[in-house]
């Protein structure tokens, strides 16, 4: 019999995978994984899928007094979309980044290319989110993937340094959980699956 070629997925991978759950961004303490953690994470999110080798993942982290200035932006734009919005709203807004430690803003560099749309490209960097996602998650940490509609807002991404062509697809909150998380019930798989018959 020839080789597999792949070993098989050692079984605590597959463990790993079927524990991972979110942790509330409030919940999420320090310590933030480091620099050799995060560089092992975003070494997993490299490990997506990606159509013509467009290595379209990108993550930005805001850290310290950062978060602070991130609030500030995330109320100025929503006063830009809500000019009534009263200031503890914006308060509220100002404050959610100062929730957890560490605030990845990730997102998916998107190039022009006859042959790879732009939705290919955001697939692979949503893909690259989870792998991130999971990597942090089996080193211990904890993290959620939260958006908002300052996602969509030009002026967030420039002062964030992403390029106009960038998208952002989310708001990813990381620190280290504050207990042992619940593992949420997840729903039956037979449910997502289906064998094709042709007629
Ligand atoms: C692109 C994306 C955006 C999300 N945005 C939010 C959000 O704004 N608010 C929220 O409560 N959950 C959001 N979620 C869901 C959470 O990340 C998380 O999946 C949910 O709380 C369920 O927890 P679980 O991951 O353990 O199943 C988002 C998920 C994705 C994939």
């Amino acid at each position: 019999m020839p080789d597999a070629p792949f070993p098989p997925a050692p079984p605590e991978a597959l463990r790993a995978l079927l524990a991972r759950a979110s942790v509330p961004p409030r919940q999420l303490h320090d310590p933030a994984p480091d620099a050799a953690a995060l560089s092992q994470a975003v070494a997993a999110a490299a490990c997506a899928p990606d159509h013509g080798g467009l290595r379209p993942w990108r993550f930005l982290g805001i850290r310290g007094q950062a978060r602070a200035a991130l609030g500030a932006l995330l109320a100025e734009s929503m006063l830009k979309r809500d000019p009534t919005a009263p200031e503890a709203r914006l308060d509220l807004e100002r404050a959610k980044p100062l929730r957890a430690p560490l605030v990845v803003a990730a997102g998916a560099a998107i190039r022009a290319h006859p042959k790879i749309p732009a939705w290919e490209q955001e697939a692979s960097a949503a893909a690259g989110i989870m792998n991130f996602l999971n990597a942090l998650d089996a080193m211990g940490f904890g993290c959620c993937w939260l958006s908002s509609p300052a996602l969509q807002d030009p002026e967030i991404k420039t002062a964030l340094g992403f390029a106009e062509t960038d998208r952002l697809l989310g708001w990813i909150y990381v620190g280290t959980p504050e207990a042992e998380r619940p593992r949420p019930q997840r729903p039956a798989p037979e449910g997502f699956w289906r064998d094709w018959q042709p007629a």
